[in-house]
């Protein structure tokens, strides 16, 4: 006879329904392959009145998050409502019932780890969390426990499917940000608020979970250096391609001798690396280990049946005891780490792209290339393009490439353009990622 487990669900919208229909439909087979009747006993949602695409069974949809607290046969209780202050109030109510619990929320974990993690240990309880990072991606578990062998030098990220579709479906299609955008929420790929995607914040929240289980110290959210993009324009990430790069927005976490560095930030990944290859909604995380060396991570990253694949995971890790095992014994969460020691921001080494808006007159080009080599900054490629043909204002692009230096050297070329005659609005300045050897 199989051990019978239930479920309640926190939130029944892309995820939630789509782990109640893998829970519902796929019964028998989860049951062939794990040897437990996982039972969603519980749905909690707060508009009961809206379509959906699953029918659950009679008694399980209701409003009332008390109801699976004091249900002594719901073991497990998964929380997708997402957002902060709410989930948190209900994640510790789940706990002090006594319930483990399974949750997708990236948001929550990076912000208030060390509350929700003591909160668990507090209770007796666990707290799985799989689903937060990559959608489908096994990443936490690989890290910490696949990886553990390693000392982890660099980790570096394509964490957000909503961002990484508009980037490649630009490129591909030629067609508007905007436009794109529209098409990723329509998806299920983008938060109910688009600006965490595109801003860098979703990214970074990823980053500080994952960061902080890789190094096995506490990397607060508030370190991440984050950049989204919505700056970027076609333009560059035309000019990335013929220069052979991808333009991605790369989470990284990269160890140095002084330090840990955190960024979020559009950067062109050469052709050659394998993080280039990812388009559309795919996840991908490249993992530098002292033992394992380069290790690569790929899969869907967003949209509902991806997450909840990591979601159920997670739910049967808990039932056979995994989870608990994992959260007790293997040292690597937040609530029991050191805070982690920074790299000084601006200290990090790279090839920069430039583009900047250029007013094509006598002396402009010797303006640009005297701002960059007052900051020690050696030009790699320089390009003025022709100005559009029925431009009446004659600004060009100009597009610089430099010769690796200092991120910190690079900002202050770029404050010091800005007020230079005839550059048009701030430059945008891209890194170039240079792969394994960032790691130290
Ligand atoms: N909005 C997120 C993304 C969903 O686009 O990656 C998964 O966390």
């Amino acid at each position: 006879m199989a051990d019978r487990i239930g479920i309640g669900i926190l939130g029944f919208g892309t995820v939630g329904q789509a782990v109640a229909r893998i829970l519902l439909e796929d019964a028998a087979a989860m049951e062939a392959r794990t040897g437990l009747r996982l039972e969603l006993r519980h749905v909690v949602a707060r508009d009961l009145t809206k379509p959906r695409e699953v029918t659950l069974p009679d008694d399980v949809l209701s409003a009332d998050p008390a109801r699976m607290f004091s249900d002594c046969e719901t073991q497990i209780v998964v929380e997708l409502i997402g957002g902060v202050d709410r989930a948190k109030e209900l994640i510790r109510a789940a706990l002090q019932a006594g319930k483990d619990v399974v949750t997708a929320n990236k948001a929550l974990l990076a912000t208030a780890p060390r509350e929700i993690f003591s909160a668990a240990r507090t209770a007796g309880r666990c707290i799985a969390f799989e689903a937060s990072v990559a959608g489908c991606i096994p990443i936490i578990e690989s890290v910490r426990r696949g990886l553990v062998a390693n000392r982890i030098d660099a980790v570096h990220g394509i964490l957000n499917g909503t961002c990484n579709y508009i980037l490649t479906r630009m490129l591909d299609d030629g067609i508007s940000y905007a436009e794109v955008l529209a098409d990723a929420q329509r998806l299920g790929y983008a938060e109910a608020d688009p600006t965490l995607d595109v801003d860098g914040t979703d990214s970074a929240h990823k980053l500080a979970i994952l960061a902080s289980i890789a190094v096995r110290q506490s990397c607060e959210l508030d370190r991440v250096q984050v950049e989204g993009i919505t700056n970027i324009e076609l333009n560059d990430l035309a000019e990335g391609r013929d220069l052979g790069y991808v333009c991605k927005l790369l989470a990284s976490a990269r160890r140095h001798d002084d330090g840990l560095e955190l960024t979020v930030a559009p950067t062109f990944v050469p052709r050659e690396h394998p993080l280039a290859a990812v388009s559309g909604p795919f996840n991908a995380i490249s993992v530098y280990g002292s033992a394992a060396g380069h290790a690569f991570f790929y899969g869907r990253g967003a949209g509902g049946m991806p997450t909840a694949s990591a979601v159920i995971s997670d739910i049967v890790d808990t039932a056979i005891g995994n989870a608990r095992r994992t959260f007790e014994q293997l040292v690597a969460l937040p609530d029991q780490t050191p805070s982690a020691k920074y790299r000084t921001t601006g200290e990090s080494i790279a090839r920069h792209y430039l583009r900047i808006g250029l007013l094509d007159r006598p002396g402009g080009i010797g303006r640009i290339a005297a701002a960059l080599g007052a900051e020690g900054i050696s030009i790699a490629t320089i390009t003025q393009h022709e100005p559009p043909r029925d431009s009446a204002t004659h600004v060009v692009p100009v597009i610089v490439t430099t010769h690796p230096v200092k991120r910190i050297a690079i900002d202050r070329a770029v404050a010091a353009m800005t007020t230079i005659k005839g550059v048009v609005g701030r430059p945008v300045c891209i890194p170039v990622f240079t792969g394994e050897t960032d790691a130290k």
